[in-house]
């Protein structure tokens, strides 16, 4: 992994990875890709190339992949789970068309591909605990629909055509950098925010919503390691299994009483969150990352809940 194309550069994961890749990548290009309306900017913008590549766009795929000799492609262009259920033929078009883009661009120009797939990516019928590497995937959801087609496209292309497409199914993931928007398990990076602003916090879940979650640098870690594993340990490509931590809105708010201990929090439940929360896995068995590419994350509550406080505060105050 040399040169990269990063398509979503703006969003949650995207700023992130862009500048964990420009670290990992010296002397290469790790080119910022952006929709018109999320252009990058600050450090992002200063630190390395940006294009716009639409994702629903494959010649602006394959122009920025030929500009920059690209040979891996990261794409991140999504919309959450809560946001696509409002615009679901939105949802199909970036996941999936977007997704058949990319693979496209990648077996014509032989690039390497990550994409994530998602805890959203089970449904009820799914085993709710220690959910397996193998196991039904029946979502409910257009988010998860859109994820399982996509594990099982890249796993077709990777068959038939030598893609080296590769994904991990990410949990709710919670950082102090770029916020995340439309998701199910954003309450748990929001529940931060109210904590360092002195905010009471209305939970849209209620107690005893399990899911897994994850602090954003072991997922940064996570996407990187996968697709510079040794591609002859790999028995599965489309999608791994991690995990790290998983809790409710109760374990959450009195870890964070624990170092915030004026902080509040009350229920306004959301439906549609609580529907699509229940429908998820509430933890999952992650030991086919661990056995095939040496997966193990660094982040359990305690600590990833100090790091957080400690950042927003810096951000907030
Ligand atoms: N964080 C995502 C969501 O809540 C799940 O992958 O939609």
């Amino acid at each position: 992994m040399k040169n990269v194309l990063i398509i979503g550069a703006t969003g949650q994961i995207g700023s992130e990875l862009t500048m964990k890749l420009r670290d990992h990548c010296p002397g290469g290009n790790v080119v910022a890709g952006y929709i018109k309306g999320a252009e990058p900017k600050g450090v992002l913008l200063e630190s390395g190339p940006a294009e716009e590549v639409d994702i629903t766009n494959p010649q602006m795929i394959a122009d920025a992949v030929e500009k920059y000799n690209i040979d891996t492609i990261y794409n991140l262009a999504a919309l959450l789970s809560a946001v696509a259920e409002s615009k679901p033929q939105l949802a199909w078009k970036i996941g999936v068309g977007g997704l058949y883009n990319c693979l496209e661009v990648s077996r014509e120009k032989g690039c390497a591909l990550f994409t994530p797939s998602s805890i959203g990516s089970f449904g009820p019928s799914t085993p709710h605990d220690h959910t397996p590497q193998d196991t039904i995937q029946r979502p409910e959801t257009i988010y998860g629909v859109t994820k399982v087609t996509g594990e099982m496209l890249s796993d077709y292309y990777a068959r038939r055509f030598g893609v080296d497409a590769r994904s991990v199914r990410f949990p709710g993931l919670i950082s102090y950098v770029a916020p995340p928007g439309g998701g199910t398990t954003d309450y748990a990076v929001d529940i931060y925010y109210s904590a360092v602003k002195g905010e009471e916090f209305k939970c849209p879940l209620k107690p005893g919503t399990f899911m897994d979650m994850m602090y954003m640098p072991d997922a940064l870690r996570a996407a990187v390691e996968i697709m510079e594993a040794d591609p002859t340990r790999l028995k599965h490509r489309n999608s791994f299994n991690i995990a790290s931590m998983s809790f409710d809105p109760e374990i959450i708010a009195a870890k964070i009483k624990e170092y915030v201990p004026d902080f509040k929090m009350t229920y306004e439940l959301d439906p549609l969150r609580q529907a699509i929360a229940d429908s998820w896995p509430d933890s999952l068995d992650d030991s086919c990352a661990r056995e095939e590419w040496d997966w193990k994350p660094e982040y359990d509550l305690d600590r990833m809940t100090q790091d957080m406080l400690v950042n927003l505060r810096k951000k907030l105050l």
